[in-house]
């Protein structure tokens, strides 16, 4: 059941406000971006990690990964101007086949019983993402003029990890490039193949750092995980 992972952490972290990637931002004194890449330095199924940083702060991201001794890392690839470039950076330096997941930087509070979930989904059906329940009643609008009210039952919220065999996303990320599409996770342009993608149930609690007060919720959560040690 080994993977390869690849990180997309080459964004700049705009909404966060911090004036710098936030993935620099630390909690518990220890950056958000070595929280992420501890979960699968430390899970023996990870057999790489492939990192996709801006080339303006490669030096930053060589330091901390010497300073906090992760040994992981195979490839630091050069991010692009959209997320979903960053991946096809990152997707390019894959050598080997198997199952490869994507997963933001940026959600340092996966679990790897929902990583392996994945894989082994992804194992059987190609395409695997990790996704929760919506739990708010979604409203489409025309403007402020609400149009639609779509059955919540049907509705998921997706996260990452997303797992796919490796030849199935590189043929997604050729498609998307090749018609220009760009989508906002792996799984949209994998399932425009078409491929079919699976959910699992994943949980509240691998929450993207996004906005400030993410920052307060990341806290809660890492105080509830002490609280169950
Ligand atoms: N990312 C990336 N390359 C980009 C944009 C984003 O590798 N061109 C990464 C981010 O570093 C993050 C993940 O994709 O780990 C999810 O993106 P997001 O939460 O949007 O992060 P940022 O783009 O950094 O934030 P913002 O959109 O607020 O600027
Ligand atoms: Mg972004």
């Amino acid at each position: 059941m080994a993977y390869q992972v690849i990180l997309p952490a080459a964004g700049q972290g705009k909404r966060m406000g911090a004036g710098r990637n936030k993935l620099f931002l630390t909690l518990e004194n220890t950056p958000v971006l070595i929280h992420t890449l501890r979960v699968f330095e430390q899970d023996p199924e990870c057999a790489g990690i492939i990192l996709s940083i801006h080339k303006d702060d490669e030096e930053t991201f060589k330091g901390l990964l010497k300073e906090y001794h992760i040994q992981k890392v195979t490839d630091l690839v050069h991010g692009g101007k959209e997320r979903q470039d960053s991946v096809y950076n990152g997707v390019k330096a894959i050598r080997t086949d198997g199952i490869v997941l994507v997963h933001d930087a940026a959600r340092p509070f996966v679990t790897l019983d929902t990583i392996h979930q994945l894989v082994k989904a992804a194992e059987i059906d190609g395409a695997a993402i990790a996704g929760v329940p919506v739990k708010d009643t979604i409203k489409k609008a025309k403007g402020l003029l609400v149009t639609e009210t779509i059955e919540r039952s049907s509705l998921w919220a997706v996260q990452t990890p997303q797992a796919f065999l490796v030849s199935v996303l590189r043929k997604a990320h050729e498609k998307a490039t090749e018609d220009q599409f760009t989508g906002t996770d792996d799984s949209s342009l994998v399932e425009r193949l078409p491929h079919k993608v699976v959910i699992i149930e994943g949980d509240y609690d691998n929450i993207k750092l996004t906005t400030p007060e993410d920052i307060y919720f990341a806290e809660a959560i890492i105080k509830k995980r002490k609280s169950l040690r």
